[in-house]
């Protein structure tokens, strides 16, 4: 069923001369436009905009606003593409004239104390992660991904090795065999075991001297750390290859397990899923990579550098490097939020946030467990996976109805269909913010929406403006502009 109450365009509420406001003539000797700007550029027709009170384009823009769920309005627990709350502080910070008022193209000396941020920020990544080098460039986590590829395959092409695979657990994130893929490597799967884990048996028997990178989400997409970690580090590295984390899920070990410290060679961070960023959704982001000492040389150029003397400057002299991977110093608005974010936390903070965050994902998860059978087994980490698979056999009700029905509640849904491995997915991600009362009436409507008619839930939701769009045919013919 797919139902559309939409308010009316601006265009479409125009009136011929209806304006916003009257202002008194001007008394002033007005200068011709075509004194101001060449003629050329000169328009010969005004543009065909809306015409409309004042009123009525502010209450057109304050109801759509409302139209959707946002992480400040609404529950919100998406796993894996997780939107955390972003405290207001980092926003009014990365908003201060020194920092957003200045150009990339300004002469380094007078942009000292934005290099001198993004310089800290560099190295308290690269302690956070246990690793020596970092680079700030990549917008996204699928980019810092396929940056951090890139660096491998350089660091192997001037070894002279041609190893040609990426192995990547089934349970990975699409970016990984994306990211693999646009790279030059084959990306070779490895199965999970019975308890959601790389399975060891089927590394071992893919591990080989063309093994380039083994690129390990830990925790892993379905919410479960995985101790062998240690132990894959040691057999990859033994045959040559790099261990890479996709860190898009430190928020459950901030502060509390070093990913260097755990053999991993490389790896990316999610700062909207981490460190107060907003989501990169492919580009406007941020997903700065952290690798050992001797990847470092193959970073992109340029990377924040200071002098002896205490001058910070962009230092491009760098012969093996892989190039750029983003104009200029990389989304520097969103590296000042992670930043502020990262400073006003401290060490503790940083540590309080994964024990909290997992903490509120376990009682969660055992507030549900009993309806949304959880497959595996054992504590979760920041996120739990459960699956709507009984519902889907016993009584015709997917994981995307009760998604869609959640709605109506007020809730936004999970992420739904992923991990693959699981079958109808339902991955919840209450991350560390959220009060107790919110995860407890969570719980109850998940209990709710688990005992309703399954035709109400077929239909859900009832109460958006658009009820069961064609997703489909939304993602492969957008209509992005007003014809
Ligand atoms: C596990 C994992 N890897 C990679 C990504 C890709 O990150 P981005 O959406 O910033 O490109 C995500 C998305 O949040 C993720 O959850």
């Amino acid at each position: 069923m797919y139902k559309l109450v939409q308010p009316p365009l601006l265009f479409e509420s125009s009136r011929p001369g209806r304006a916003t406001a009257v202002l008194p003539a001007c008394d002033v000797p007005e200068r011709p436009l075509d004194e101001l700007i060449p003629r050329e550029f000169l328009r010969q027709e005004p543009p065909p905009l809306p015409e409309l009170g004042e009123l009525d384009v502010v209450r057109h823009y304050t109801n759509l606003s409302t139209l959707n769920m946002s992480i400040d309005s609404n529950f919100y627990p998406l796993g894996s593409c997780t939107m955390k709350y972003n405290p207001k502080r980092n926003e009014r910070m990365a908003a201060l004239p020194g920092l957003w008022a200045q150009h990339p193209y300004q002469d380094e000396r007078t942009l000292q104390g934005l290099l001198a941020i993004l310089y800290d920020l560099q190295e308290i990544l690269a302690e956070i992660a246990g690793l020596d080098a970092v680079s700030l460039q990549p917008a996204a986590g699928a980019q810092g991904e396929l940056t951090a590829l890139l660096v491998a395959a350089r660091y192997f092409r001037e070894r002279g090795e041609s190893r040609g695979q990426v192995l990547i657990p089934d349970s990975a994130h699409g970016t990984n065999p994306a990211s693999a893929h646009l790279s030059g490597f084959e990306a070779v799967t490895i199965k999970s075991d019975g308890r959601g884990l790389v399975d060891l048996a089927d590394f071992k028997a893919k591990l080989s001297d063309q093994s380039a990178v083994f690129m390990m989400t830990n925790p892993n997409t379905v919410g479960l750390f995985d101790p062998q970690i240690r132990e894959i580090a040691d057999l990859l590295h033994a045959k040559g290859g790099l261990l890479y984390l996709d860190g898009a899920n430190m928020n459950a070990i901030l502060g509390i397990v070093r990913p260097g410290d755990m053999g991993v060679d490389l790896m990316h961070y999610n700062p909207h899923k981490t460190f107060s960023g907003p989501h990169g959704g492919g580009g406007p982001g941020a997903g700065p990579i952290a690798v050992r000492e001797h990847l470092a040389p193959y970073l992109p150029a340029p990377v924040v550098a200071r002098k002896a003397e205490g001058e910070y400057y962009l230092d491009h002299d760098r012969p093996h490097s892989i190039g750029r991977v983003r104009s200029f110093f990389g989304n520097t608005g969103v590296l000042f939020r992670a930043y502020c974010y990262i400073r006003s936390q401290g060490p503790a903070g940083l540590k309080r946030i994964a024990q909290h965050a997992v903490l509120n994902a376990n009682y969660l998860k055992a507030l549900v467990e009993d309806v949304y059978p959880v497959p595996y087994d054992g504590p979760c980490m920041h996120e739990f996976v459960a699956s709507a698979r009984a519902f889907a056999k016993e009584r015709g009700v997917r994981a995307t109805d009760i998604a869609k029905r959640l709605l109506d509640y007020n809730v936004h849904a999970p992420t739904i269909y992923f991990p693959l491995i699981i079958p109808e997915a339902l991955m919840v991600e209450p991350t560390e913010t959220e009060s107790r009362e919110t995860l407890e009436s969570f719980a109850e409507i998940l209990r709710a929406i688990a005992a309703e008619n399954p035709e109400l839930l077929h239909h859900a939701p009832h109460s958006t403006p658009i009820s069961r769009p064609d997703e489909v045919r939304a993602a492969k013919q957008p209509v992005l502009s007003w014809k």
